[in-house]
């Protein structure tokens, strides 16, 4: 068995976490091996340059180094690895998400990140490791804010303007838009079954599910 590599993206307050542990359960009862995990994170050493990403400031070079950093550990450590066994492989976002906060949100130079992302997700074979799918839960900023609002304390992410989260917004429809075959689009502002048909049929699409 070929290992399948999913990542699931959106804005802040999209709700993919629910849906995210709905597909594991779903492919777990198939008898398929399954490495459930996010981004930043996902090691030890991962999850500690996630809480310095989420709560410290910082210049936003040193922001993007530290979420490659983070992906590199990620994809060594267990994401490779993982792939390898035939495994199924689901990530609370990646690279997309990289494109869309610091390059979109922040307004850092894409090129730069264009550069990291070819460094660091460099497979042994010398091809460029990206998600198999893509998962982008589309939400209007203004509807992704009011549903934060009545969530935990924000991180240093969730506390951003709308203003911001539109930037984001802006900067995964670039990504998705030029690579429209690695993505399926969700409309997430639907109630949650509805939400979960169409992440199902994402997946089913591809043959994953039965
Ligand atoms: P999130 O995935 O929303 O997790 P939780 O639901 O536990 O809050 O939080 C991760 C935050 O990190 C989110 O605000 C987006 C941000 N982020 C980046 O800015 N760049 C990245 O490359 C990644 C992976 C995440």
């Amino acid at each position: 068995m070929t290992g399948i590599f999913i990542s699931f993206e959106g804005i802040d307050g999209a709700g993919k976490s629910t849906h995210i542990e709905a597909l594991a359960q779903a492919f777990r009862e198939q008898g398929r091996a399954l490495v459930l995990t996010r981004e930043p994170g996902g090691t030890p050493l991962s999850e500690q340059l996630r809480a310095l990403a989420l709560n410290e400031a910082m210049d936003p070079l040193t922001e993007a180094l530290l979420m490659f950093a983070a992906r590199r550990e990620h994809l060594v450590q267990v994401i490779e690895p993982a792939l390898a066994r035939g495994d199924v492989v689901l990530c609370d976002r990646f690279t997309d998400a990289t494109f869309a906060y610091q390059g979109g949100g922040r307004g850092f130079d894409r090129s730069v990140l264009a550069q990291l992302e070819q460094w660091v997700q460099q497979r042994v074979d010398g091809g460029l490791r990206q998600p198999d799918l893509t998962i982008l839960f589309d939400i209007a900023p203004a509807v992704a804010a009011a549903r934060l609002s009545t969530a935990r304390v924000p991180d240093k992410f969730e506390s951003q303007s709308q203003a911001f989260f539109q930037r984001v917004a802006d900067g995964y429809d670039a990504r998705a838009s030029g690579e429209p075959a690695r993505f399926a689009r969700v409309q997430a502002d639907q109630p949650r079954e509805a939400v979960w048909r169409d992440v199902l049929a994402a997946i089913r699409g591809k043959g994953w599910l039965a």
